[in-house]
């Protein structure tokens, strides 16, 4: 099959997000102004480089109840956030945080989580997590939208500390059956990694 129109993919729902998956989940924490905690997870989210080490995500569209994502209008004001890593164990508590709520809700006390402080900026990260990044602003970049009432973001961060619990390390090396990432798929469906292989590059 092939389409061409978003609308006219004459399947059960939208395939877009199933096809480009699986997608890592950035679950961020950020705080407003006043010292009130955020957290909230994000799909649509990867590393773009290494040296130095950044990541983008997207909080895209207004909440429900009108105006920015908290994330994006908390990163702009701060500049810092923390990008912490879902795994398999944390599926729940993520699910929890996206709940759409006020400012004025700390998603750490809704979910159950820890704040633990961070080294080099003053968000803190999921002291339950598998791993996190501390992260400094870098720019929102506004992307193109064909719906009036919605805006689309991609947020750069440079990543400037990075906790991972030991219990995942093991030889030196990320232990993926410790780990077990989350990650999102299409419609309402996660995966985690239960199968690794390692290839070689030709040179
Ligand atoms: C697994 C998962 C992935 C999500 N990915 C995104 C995303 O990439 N972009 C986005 O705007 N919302 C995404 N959401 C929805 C947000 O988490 C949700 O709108 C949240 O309430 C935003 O919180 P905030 O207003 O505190 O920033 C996702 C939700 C879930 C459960």
């Amino acid at each position: 099959m092939f389409y061409d129109d978003p609308k006219k993919h004459n399947l059960k729902h939208n395939p877009f997000k199933a096809l480009v998956s699986p997608r890592p989940i950035a679950w961020v924490s950020s705080m407003d102004t006043e010292g009130v905690l955020n957290l909230a997870p994000f799909s649509f989210f990867n590393a773009v480089s290494e040296r130095p080490q950044m990541i983008f995500f997207a909080p895209n569209g207004p909440r429900p109840t009108g105006g920015e994502k908290d994330t994006l209008v908390n990163i702009e004001q701060t500049g810092e956030f923390v990008v912490n890593l879902c795994n398999y164990d944390l599926r729940d508590a993520m699910n929890e945080s996206s709940a759409h709520v006020g400012p004025e809700v700390d998603e750490f006390a809704l979910a159950g989580l820890t704040p633990e402080p961070s080294v080099n900026v003053k968000v803190p990260y999921i002291k339950e997590a598998p791993a996190a990044l501390e992260c400094k602003f870098l720019m929102n970049v506004t992307l193109p939208t064909n719906n009036p009432k919605s805006k689309n973001n991609m947020v750069l961060g440079e990543v400037v500390g990075i906790h991972i619990d030991d219990a995942i390390i093991d030889g030196g090396m990320i232990d993926m059956a410790k780990y077990r990432p989350l990650a999102r798929l299409g419609y309402m469906d996660y995966g985690t990694t239960d199968n690794v292989f390692e290839i070689l590059r030709p040179d």
